[in-house]
């Protein structure tokens, strides 16, 4: 049986042509009119001021935290439900590390949570340098409450949309909510340039400054100088290219996720135990990844039991994240809550979701599902499945 992926690059043709332009052109090194290029594509796209291409997410965190000038001693907010990236990347600024549980509503930051913590911290008079607020698996937070309690204590947001690019609150595009937005092009993403990343603001002069340390920080000098630290975090012409065809069907891959989505909420509906990752009513999101819960009291058997079952079937299928708080590095934390992301990490897992992902693999997945719970579907059940998608 071939193996099916949690998230594979899916390609679409128009990326070849673009990287072949960079090849033949000899824009192989940083930068390059593809980068520029896509920068003005993704601002647009996107709707915001201005958008800094850079090798990853996670360089794109540590910039934002930089220009927001945090510090050692500074304290940043975070969620703990989250990939590792986010926290490390306040380690880098040497800041510490303060996490807010999820709310049950998106699986993202607890807005209540976040407001009782920040009227602590102004009661301290110790406010955090910045709140970063991560959109997982494709959706965004609950913006309008963050929003509000951030600017009546005067917190910059920092928006970790590295899994959310398509993803909508109000009919607002995820990394638009914050000071600056941060996404992802690793090659599990919605969209992928084999690695990569993207700073927003709507300053200009925040992006220009970004430019900046990200290539050193050379100052406009004739020679080499350097007065300030810099860092070598811009992208590289090649994967600008790339990057510029994947935005062309960005909104075909959002179409595909959320029908995968779809697809398994029929064919796992029903099931004892098995419930799926809420969407709050103001988002749209991507269902970047398909995430359920598995609750073993009346499922009958763990997420690890379908977990250890799909890799027997050679399918790819992961426990959602390991909360921060509970992360051996980051031991040392403060946490307000904790109980729903460490819920959450104990009964979730996430089902493949590639845009690429074929009916007839989808249904291998929902079988191990079925068959670990014991209710496996009738031949004709099954059946009907595959054309109605088909058709679809
Ligand atoms: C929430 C989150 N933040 C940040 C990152 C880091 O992005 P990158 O891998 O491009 O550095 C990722 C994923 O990779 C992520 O899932």
């Amino acid at each position: 049986m071939d193996r099916i992926y949690l998230s594979p690059p899916h390609m679409s043709g128009f990326e070849r042509p673009l990287l072949l332009d960079a090849f033949d052109s000899n824009w192989i090194a940083p930068l390059g009119p593809h980068v520029d290029t896509l920068e003005k594509e993704f601002a647009e796209q996107v709707g915001v001021g201005h958008s800094v291409a850079l090798s990853s997410g996670t360089s794109a965190l540590h910039l934002a935290l930089l220009m927001l000038g945090v510090e050692p001693g500074d304290e940043v907010i975070t969620s703990t439900l989250t990939f590792a990236a986010t926290a490390n990347a306040i380690t880098y600024v040497g800041a510490t590390r303060m996490y807010i549980d999820s709310e049950r509503d998106t699986w993202n930051m607890d807005p209540q949570l976040l407001a009782e913590e920040l009227r602590a911290c102004a009661r301290r008079k110790k406010l955090p340098k910045a709140v970063v607020v991560v959109d997982l698996y494709g959706q965004c937070a609950d913006y309008n409450p963050i929003r509000e309690v951030c600017a009546r204590y005067d917190v910059p947001i920092i928006e970790d949309a590295a899994e959310a690019l398509g993803a909508t609150y109000d009919g607002q595009s995820a990394g638009t909510f914050g000071v600056f937005g941060v996404f992802s092009f690793n090659g599990n993403k919605i969209i992928t340039a084999s690695g990569g990343g993207m700073l927003l603001c709507d300053r200009e002069d925040l992006a220009v400054r970004a430019r900046f340390l990200a290539t050193q920080a050379r100052d406009p000098a004739p020679y080499y100088q350097h007065t300030q630290i810099g860092y070598n975090y811009r992208m590289s012409n090649l994967l600008a290219a790339v990057a510029r065809g994947q935005l062309q069907v960005l909104e075909d891959r959002v179409r595909c996720r959320r029908a995968n989505y779809e697809s398994y909420r029929d064919t796992l509906d029903g099931m004892p135990g098995i419930a799926f990752m809420p969407e709050h009513p103001r988002s749209r999101s991507t269902r970047w990844l398909t995430c359920i819960t598995v609750d073993p009291a009346s499922f009958g058997a763990t997420r690890d039991d379908i977990r250890v079952a799909m890799e027997a079937e050679n399918i790819e299928a992961r426990p959602t994240w390991k909360p921060m708080h509970m992360q051996p590095v980051f031991l040392d934390c403060r946490i307000r809550g904790g109980a729903v992301a460490e819920q959450i990490f104990d009964e979730g897992i996430c089902l493949p979701s590639g845009s690429s992902l074929a009916d007839e693999d989808r249904l291998r997945v929902v079988d191990v599902v079925r068959a670990v719970g014991g209710c496996l579907m009738t031949p004709d059940t099954r059946d009907a499945f595959l054309p109605r998608r088909k058709a679809a």
